[in-house]
């Protein structure tokens, strides 16, 4: 999206976090595709100010939104006193305005981690950017030091966390964050409900490979004793109550785990002519009469973001094809693609689908989830033509099957827990 920058942004103002931290980003009402992602409720960008007596900037905007963060920065104090900046993460929607601002504000030194040097002279030709290393500080005049913290994978190789020590502050950059444009700043002002909905989407869509990394910096700053008051993201709300700061960290620790399964079987599919549809729903029924739970998402009306989303709980996935010219339908194709960078753990699967003549989408399909490692229960069913009520029966047996695995596996989880 292309801003105007002829329109005048000085009503935009700084949002105080503490006497001398500021959230200084931009709120973009209208994307709804993040690299495939649907973004359906937008999302913020959040840069923040903080006054000490070197003024640090930590993160920027994506570069359409920079006039907006400019003027937030304004609203606190001449953009030129800015000493400091921090690159958090290299992403252009955090770098995207970082060159611009360098060139207008000029400022003494910039920081980011030793991955994030190399990314920002990539990106933008940058070369003067200091090293931050991993657990080194760095004093902001007076009483304030920021500590850097290095969080590779979490979710580029860059990617670090700055801790203001004496605030407790926790600038988390895209961890911890959402998707979700709002006049409010803090998830104390925000409904828990949509915040539940969007952090999980988020978590699936953006954090969700990098899980294993996750519970390695959980443990580390277990390690260390953070003392952390507020996390500000990089995206949508800040936490700044003791209630939503523990809500989000367990949140993670149970994403990160899948700690609980959930006995919600996720079927994906198309469909041609209604007969993988019809396929689709006797695997339902069956599932549905065991007492598990079959979430349906017919690919011609569902987002590949959500269906992720759902995989974060679920305890199955199962996929329907017809085959198209000898392979799976187009719409099947993009999913697995997708699903299958994102790594969803512990699933077990089936495979299912109608065909004319040749009848390859299945074991296409097989493939692509054993590579998964999705633990298949059967062999794929697959029906010439129209099925009938004998196979209808077959398919309705196989969603009852799934359901009861999913029944057994969410016994044995919650004696475990
Ligand atoms: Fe929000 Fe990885 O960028």
């Amino acid at each position: 999206m292309t801003k105007r920058t002829d329109i005048t942004t000085s009503s935009f103002n700084a949002v105080r976090l503490t006497n001398d931290v500021f959230w200084v980003g931009a709120i973009d009402w209208t994307t709804r595709n993040f690299h495939g992602y649907n973004t359906s409720r937008g999302t913020t960008y959040n840069a923040y100010l903080i006054i000490g007596e070197k003024v640090t900037l930590i993160d920027t905007v994506k570069f359409p939104f920079r006039d907006e963060m400019l003027a937030r920065i304004s609203s606190v104090i001449n953009p030129k006193d800015i000493c400091y900046i921090i690159s958090n993460h290299a992403e252009p929607d955090h770098t995207g305005a970082l060159k611009w601002i360098i060139d207008k504000v000029n400022p003494e030194k910039v920081f980011a981690s030793k991955m994030g040097v190399k990314a920002l002279n990539a990106h933008y030709g940058l070369n003067d950017i200091i090293t931050a290393e991993d657990g080194s500080e760095l004093n902001i005049g007076g009483d304030l030091n920021l500590s850097f913290i290095n969080t590779p994978m979490l979710h580029w190789p860059d990617s670090m966390f700055s801790y203001l020590k004496e605030k407790r502050i926790l600038f988390s950059q895209d961890a911890f964050g959402m998707h979700l444009a709002s006049g409010k700043r803090f998830a104390d002002e925000m409904d828990k409900y949509i915040l539940c909905e969007e952090a999980s989407k988020y978590y699936a869509n953006i954090l969700m490979p990098y899980s294993k990394f996750i519970l390695k910096l959980i443990e580390k700053i277990n390690s260390i004793n953070l003392q952390i008051d507020i996390i500000a993201p990089d995206h949508g709300p800040i936490y700044r109550s003791s209630k939503d700061i523990e809500w989000i960290s367990n949140m993670y620790s149970s994403w990160a785990s899948k700690k609980t399964i959930s006995k919600t079987a996720v079927i994906v599919y198309d469909t041609m002519w209604q007969t993988t549809d019809v396929m689709a729903r006797a695997i339902a029924e069956g599932i549905e009469l065991t007492g598990a739970t079959a979430a349906l998402y017919p690919l011609q009306s569902s987002h590949r973001s959500d269906i992720a989303a759902a995989l974060l709980k679920a305890g199955a996935l199962i996929v329907g094809s017809p085959t198209l010219n000898n392979n799976m339908f187009p719409t099947v194709a993009d999913l697995l693609t997708y699903i299958k960078g994102l790594n969803p753990t512990k699933l077990i699967g089936a495979v299912f689908g109608s065909y004319g003549w040749s009848g390859e989408a299945t074991s296409q399909i097989k493939q692509i989830l054993e590579d998964m490692e999705v633990k298949l229960i059967s062999e794929p069913i697959k029906i010439k033509y129209v099925p009938k009520n004998e196979d209808l029966l077959s398919c309705q047996q196989l969603g009852r099957s799934i359901g009861t695995q999913l029944n057994k596996i969410c016994i044995e989880n919650d004696k475990n827990d």
